[in-house]
């Protein structure tokens, strides 16, 4: 990497280049102001008016820093800065602005406004790069409302077809594909056709190792494989006084066992194994009702195929074990699967040397979460930078990271993507 130049029309010497940490956390605070909720949090589900509205509002700054923007057929915006070679595959970077239920101001939003961020600091400094540099927004990573997570991104990297991904529907019965055309983001880009030359991905940590061990940079090297299943036990709707207990064939008891079977097996599986039950619906859902169908979901993620190969197989025994103890119907349905990935070597290096070059104290670590990421790194060369976040908590409106972090994190993207754009 070079150390000190002029390079082109820019007066800034690369090495020294830096975002700007105020201005991008500024722009978090605004976009967490779309669906912000009583604890600071920010409640924003795939393709709602609130998904609009946060798109809308990234997409009108994408556009103000020069970029082009395109939409897919998945919904997945690209804004694109022009390179010197528009030939040149894009160098990309970005994240999802989709939230959870109870979700918090940083997962995904921080991956897309610190590309932004990326593509301003280039504007402030007149660096026009070699290759283009793009920003993505995937449509519906966080697979809350919509089932498969990585919706956008999946469609993208052809792990499953467009057609497949429209055609989910919420628990509504509310279609993808409907939801998105509601929102006006249905585009016609087509899905997955864009040549890809490396993608980097900014996100905060989501656990403790980073904070724990007091390091400002996750280099990330991959993630988890996950397995994701719908679960439902059929028992029999009966009157919750008269029906005497030998008699009952009870779903949410079926399902209770079922929770904690789940845990079980991720416990055989520690310290790697993780399992978790996050949703469920009883019906009838009524309090002298005993309960005659359940649906619930199960998370299933490891390191390892094989480990997670044998985790699967132990839940289905679990399942068919505890059907046949309480004369219940069960049927368990996988629904989302992808093996460990294992993230490109020089793509990785880019990144670690970003971080020592700007002095950031860093370790390699593997993502317990999904990402986008896992999905590109499947079609481009990919890796992830972390960064800590308060008490490695996320996927709640509490979710905090302190701003020097957020900072540091998008001056090793920014470098990351510089050393693959050239300048
Ligand atoms: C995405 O948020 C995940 O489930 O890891
Ligand atoms: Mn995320
Ligand atoms: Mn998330």
């Amino acid at each position: 990497m070079r150390t000190s130049e002029t390079v082109g029309e820019s007066i800034v010497a690369p090495t020294s280049l830096k975002v700007d940490g105020a201005r991008l956390w500024q722009s978090l605070m605004e976009l967490a102001k779309i669906g912000a909720t009583p604890k600071g949090g920010v409640r924003r589900l795939a393709l709602t008016d609130l998904d609009r509205q946060g798109r809308d509002l990234v997409v009108g700054w994408l556009r103000d820093a020069g970029a082009t923007i395109e939409i897919d057929g998945a919904g997945n915006i690209f804004a694109t800065r022009r390179g010197r070679d528009d030939t040149s595959r894009v160098v990309l970077t970005g994240s999802h602005v989709d939230t959870q239920p109870s979700g918090g101001k940083f997962d995904g939003n921080y991956g897309v406004l610190a590309g932004l961020e990326v593509l301003r600091t280039l504007n402030d400094a007149s660096i026009v790069t070699k290759k283009p540099v793009g920003v993505a927004i995937w449509t519906n990573e966080e697979g809350t409302r919509f089932i498969p997570t990585m919706g956008g991104s999946g469609a993208f990297a052809r792990v499953f077809t467009l057609d497949y991904l429209l055609g989910q529907r919420d628990i509504d019965g509310i279609s993808f594909g409907e939801a998105l055309h509601r929102i006006g983001y249905a585009g016609s880009a087509p899905v997955g056709e864009r040549a890809v030359d490396a993608y980097f991905e900014a996100h905060i940590e989501q656990g403790p190792i980073l904070e724990r061990e007091d390091k400002v940079i996750g280099v990330v090297t991959g993630a988890l494989g996950q397995r994701w299943y719908d679960c439902s036990w059929t028992g029999q709707d009966a009157h919750a006084g008269p029906t005497p207990m030998e008699a009952r064939h009870d779903a949410l008891r079926g399902a209770s066992r079922m929770v904690e079977a789940v845990n079980a097996v991720a416990l055989k599986h520690a310290p790697d194994g993780r399992a978790t039950v996050g949703f469920m619906q009883v019906k009838p859902n009524s309090r002298n009702v005993i309960p005659g169908q359940v649906a619930m979901s199960i998370d299933v993620r490891h390191p390892d195929d094989e480990a997670l190969a044998a985790m699967d197989r132990e839940l289905r025994e679990a399942a068919a074990v505890i059907a046949r103890d309480l004369r219940l119907e069960c049927d368990v349905r996988q629904v989302v699967e992808f093996p460990a990935s294992h993230f490109d070597d020089e793509c990785v290096s880019s990144v670690d040397r970003a971080a020592e070059m700007l002095g950031l104290s860093r370790r390699k670590i593997v993502s317990g979460a999904a990402h986008d990421a896992v999905y590109l790194s499947r079609v481009a060369p990919t890796s992830m930078i972390f960064v800590p976040c308060k008490d490695g908590i996320s996927h709640n409106e509490i979710e905090d990271a302190r701003p020097e972090h957020l900072e540091a994190g998008a001056n090793v993207l920014l470098h990351a993507v510089l050393a693959r754009a050239g300048i």
